[in-house]
């Protein structure tokens, strides 16, 4: 009944959160924070964002080289053959969707869609790698074509409209909107929000990432791979953050409460300024500075600068006080809000987005899978003696 503290292996320590922790490898993005600068594959963000499309960065994540234009043409094709959603998503969805959030219906239909995958079943036995990278290229196609009409179609199920499907002739960004909407972005909207998607697409070992990776190295599946990595990024430390920076604007309300309301913030322990600081940039986040650049352009399109001014003065207050940087979910909201997107749709959008570096980094974890098994640091007792029932 009773035992001894026997163990003399030293508990290993760690930094609290894995702070500075290299977990594994990967070729995918580098994030340098010391500098402030994000690279996908060896291509700066700021080149990215300017001068390819949003199918161009998929096209870069999953295969670390960017397409020729026919293999750009057959991407394409490829995404919008694929993003009609299974009528039988909707008989599953439609119950939730009063009671739900996005991110809640987000989650629930990408472990649903799994059912609708006659080639998931065979990535979840022993295989050889080559032939699981065909398969899950398949597979990736499909979810990342479906995933973003899965968020347009749920936000118009939450707002009492009807589902609308996807165009075969628009880009991927312009579908998304499209959907959403129910009529085309201009040019210029089409151009910002594509570039948005693209700088939203990976960052590293990120919490969201390094939880689809975690799943996917026990040799789970995709759909399951996804879905963790959506209830992760669900979180208000991670891509939470973007929908209440908007809430935080709207609260503040004009540009002459930002200081009272901020300071109030920051003069709180506890307190967190919504799209600040960040783990691994020292300095700004480089998304943010090209986001901030986006918000500014937007703003002079439509002459409602209400939202860009009071980020600019939050940005002032905060940098005067503490040593932390806008993130990329802080100018997102602006850009977002000037594309007069819903704030609830924020994160889902973040979520579409980085579903392409997901699958990247699903992809590589199968393509050298080990098992991803960390230690704990133990802190609570050891060896204490077992006292029955009928004696506490
Ligand atoms: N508002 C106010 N203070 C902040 C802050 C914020 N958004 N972010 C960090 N800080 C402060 C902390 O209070 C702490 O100060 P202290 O050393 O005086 O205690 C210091 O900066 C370091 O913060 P810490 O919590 O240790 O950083 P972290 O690496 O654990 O957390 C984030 C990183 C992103 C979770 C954190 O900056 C945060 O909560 N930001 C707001 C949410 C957000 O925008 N998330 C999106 C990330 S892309």
């Amino acid at each position: 009944m009773s035992s001894q503290a026997t163990s003399t292996t030293p508990a290993p320590t760690g930094p609290k959160g894995l702070e500075g922790v290299v977990a594994g490898n990967s070729s995918l993005s580098k994030v340098y924070g010391e500098e402030g600068r994000l690279e996908y594959c060896g291509f700066a963000i700021e080149d990215l964002a300017e001068h390819a499309t949003f199918e161009e960065c998929i096209f870069l994540l999953w295969n670390q080289r960017l397409p020729t234009a026919a293999e750009l043409s057959t991407i394409k094709s490829e995404l919008a053959a694929n993003a009609a959603l299974p009528a039988g998503l909707w008989d599953v969805l439609r119950p939730l969707a009063a009671g739900q959030t996005l991110m809640d219906l987000l989650r629930t239909g990408v472990s649903a869609l799994s059912a609708w995958d006659d080639d998931v079943a065979a990535t979840r036995e022993v295989m050889d790698p080559v032939e699981r990278g065909r398969i899950e290229i398949t597979i990736s196609t499909r979810l990342m074509a479906r995933i973003s009409t899965l968020v347009a179609g749920c936000y118009r199920l939450k707002t009492g409209e009807q589902p609308i499907d996807a165009r075969s002739d628009l880009s991927y960004a312009s579908n998304f909107l499209y959907m959403v909407r129910g009529s085309e972005p201009t040019e210029g909207e089409e151009r910002i929000f594509d570039a948005a998607l693209t700088l939203h697409a990976d960052h590293g070992f990120n919490a969201s990432t390094f939880s689809a990776r975690v799943t996917a190295g026990t040799e789970s599946d995709i759909y399951a791979a996804i879905t963790s990595a959506i209830g992760t990024l669900t979180g208000r430390l991670h891509g939470g953050a973007n929908m209440r920076v908007m809430r935080m604007l709207e609260q503040i309300g004009d540009v002459d409460k930002v200081e009272a309301f901020v300071t109030g913030l920051l003069n709180d322990p506890k307190g967190r300024v919504m799209g600040f600081g960040h783990r691994v940039y020292k300095v700004e986040d480089p998304r943010a500075t090209v986001l901030r650049r986006m918000a500014q352009d937007l703003t002079s399109a439509t002459g409602n600068s209400k939202w860009f001014d009071m980020s600019l003065k939050i940005e002032e207050v905060v940098k005067a006080t503490k040593p932390i940087f806008p993130n990329v979910d802080f100018y997102s909201a602006s850009v977002y809000g000037s594309l007069n997107l819903d704030p609830e749709l924020f994160t889902p959008i973040f979520a579409v987005s980085r579903a392409s570096g997901w699958l990247a980094h699903v992809m590589e974890q199968h393509a050298d899978n080990r098992l991803i098994r960390p230690r704990a640091n133990y802190l609570g007792e050891k060896g204490r003696a077992f006292t029955p029932l009928a004696d506490r």
